[in-house]
């Protein structure tokens, strides 16, 4: 299997390239160019192609052959990154290809999610003070969710709880809306949220779906598991 990584040298793209080449599967990754160092750990297993995640030329260069596409959608900057980065994979990636993506859970797909108060509050000003200082457009990376939901390519959009670092401690679960009582711990080991994303790649069950994660070994998710 041969899978593109776009924000390969980011915390989550880098657990996602180790757990890719653990499987063995063929690996191009794509980074900011300032980022390429990030990576040194896997250069020689993999091809790195520097430069921004929505420049148009360099997704379908990266995308091209692949079987998978795992985005790391951030919502950086306020020129449409999430959303171009987004539009690029789905136009220029193989029809059959699979497309994951990451996001957190203030991305809902049928608008029932039921969010806490204190959780809308502090997304509320996460917003205004990312606009301000205009470093982060969480505005764009609903935009970015709208039109990956609109379209026919075989995407899952993996929404993420809280995450910790630590070693891993197997598969997340899943469940569709954010207040189901399986997922009330909030926590995930960002290699395990990596360890989905790859793991979707062949979960056809998946495909089409937003699946809100939990670490399979929270309070929640063993009260709650079957
Ligand atoms: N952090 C959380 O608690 C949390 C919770 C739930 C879901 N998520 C989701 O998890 C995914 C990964 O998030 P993360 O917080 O763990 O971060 P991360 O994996 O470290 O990823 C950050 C990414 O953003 C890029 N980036 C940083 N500054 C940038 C800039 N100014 N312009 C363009 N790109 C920039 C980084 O690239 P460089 O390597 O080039 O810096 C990297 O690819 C995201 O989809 C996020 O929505 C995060």
């Amino acid at each position: 299997m041969k899978v593109c990584v776009v924000g390969a040298s980011g915390k989550l793209g880098k657990y996602m390239v180790q757990h890719c080449l653990e499987l063995g599967y063929e690996v191009v990754g794509v980074c900011r160019e300032k980022s390429v160092a990030k990576l040194a750990d896997f250069k020689d297993k993999m091809t790195i192609l520097p430069g921004s995640t929505n420049e148009r030329e360099l997704i379908k260069q990266a995308v091209e052959g692949c079987d998978g596409v795992l985005t790391v959608l951030v919502p950086w900057g306020v020129q449409q990154y999430s959303s171009g980065t987004a539009q690029a994979v789905m136009d220029f990636a193989k029809p059959d290809a699979r497309l994951i993506f990451s996001c957190g859970w203030h991305i809902t797909r049928d608008n029932k999610d039921v969010y806490s108060t204190m959780f809308k509050v502090v997304l509320s000003i996460a917003g205004r003070l990312g606009r301000f200082f205009r470093a982060i457009e969480i505005d764009d990376q609903v935009e970015a969710c709208r039109r990956i939901f609109e379209s026919d390519t075989k995407w899952t959009v993996v929404r993420g709880s809280d995450l910790e670092e630590g070693e891993s401690q197997g598969l997340p679960v899943w469940s569709q809306h954010v207040q189901d009582p399986i997922l009330e711990s909030n926590k995930t080991r960002r290699i395990d949220f990596a360890l989905f994303m790859v793991d979707a790649l062949v979960k056809d069950d998946l495909i089409q779906e937003a699946p809100a994660i939990v670490g399979c070994q929270t309070p929640s998710a063993l009260k709650y598991s079957s």
